[in-house]
């Protein structure tokens, strides 16, 4: 994958444009499916109206029709009780025609978000949230891939990063991000000698500066900044943060963890924001509906 070099040496890794690489690799794959009978179907809940909820969901809607993929929306107000979405669930676990669910989190504060995605069925789990797939990650044969994590990676191959002995640096423990790609990419298939930081952490710029691969998941604009960045190293941006900006149109504007503009002179490469892991966590989304409607037909893995 082409990357490009801005004013300062740093290489610019295009989240938008890998992900546009595999969107067409997937593309083609569920052609290849429909031709055996097998068509993906994604099913997504969504309880409220998050607006930012409301706009991921749409994406990943309209990128299930840009893949052939069939979607439909479970669309529930923001007073749905727990029993009620734990029925909207079941009714989805138990539907044969529907590959994948996911429930878009937060949830409204009266549901509990670990029950209901400890009640999705962990063959549709296509988040790779439950607790049964996190085993079979860490215990190194994962089913499903965790979207942000495996779309981090999949940045890193086809950018030509090598994993393999380097050291990794990954800011934030979520459950979602952090803890997920941090086990990945301590497994024998990237070999990496990872660190996990957080809150807690003690000398956290000079921790991240031993790091040949920084990735920065806190949800905290523009924390990482220069002097956390070894010269040479790649950096990889995994937060999404609005901050007000009254010289914006909009009056806020996107940023992520790291002060892209201040660490130009000193990264070998780092991704954007946006542009950069965000599209990339949607198009895993879309490998993981196909993988879960090739193993629900006997198939093995599509491989990326
Ligand atoms: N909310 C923010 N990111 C995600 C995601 O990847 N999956 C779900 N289900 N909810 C989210």
């Amino acid at each position: 994958m082409e990357t490009t070099k801005p004013g300062g040496g740093m290489r610019r890794l295009s989240g938008t444009e890998i992900s546009k690489q595999i969107k067409e690799e997937l593309k083609e794959e569920v052609i290849r499916l429909k031709t055996q009978g097998v068509s993906p179907k994604l099913a997504v809940i969504l309880v409220g109206d998050d607006p930012a909820s409301a706009i991921y969901v749409n994406s990943k809607k309209r990128t299930c029709g840009e893949l052939g993929i069939d979607s439909i929306e479970k669309k529930m107000p923001a007073n749905t009780t727990q029993a009620e979405l734990l029925a909207v669930v079941e009714e989805l676990n138990s539907d044969p025609s529907v590959n994948g669910i996911l429930c878009q989190v937060p949830l409204p504060e009266q549901c509990d978000e670990h029950e209901i995605i400890c009640s999705i069925h962990p063959e549709k789990d296509v988040d790779c949230f439950h607790p049964y797939n996190l085993g079979l990650l860490t215990a190194g044969m994962p089913k499903f891939m965790p979207c942000t994590p495996f779309g981090v990676l999949q940045i890193l191959k086809r950018s030509g990063c090598e994993t393999s002995g380097q050291n990794v640096v990954v800011v934030g423990r979520s459950n979602i991000v952090g803890r997920p790609l941090s086990i990945l990419m301590s497994l024998k298939a990237y070999n990496s000698t990872v660190t996990v930081c957080h809150s807690r952490s003690r000398n956290l710029p000079e921790l991240c500066a031993t790091a040949d691969i920084l990735v920065a998941a806190i949800g905290r604009a523009e924390f990482v900044t220069a002097d956390f960045v070894k010269p040479g190293a790649i950096v990889i941006d995994v937060g999404m943060n609005r901050i007000e900006d009254a010289s914006h149109p909009k009056g806020s504007r996107l940023v992520g963890d790291v002060d892209y503009a201040g660490i130009q002179d000193i990264a070998e490469a780092a991704t954007p924001v946006p542009g950069g892991v965000g599209p990339m966590t949607i198009a895993m989304l879309m490998y993981n509906t196909i993988n879960a409607a090739r193993f629900q037909s006997g198939m093995d893995r599509f491989e990326l």
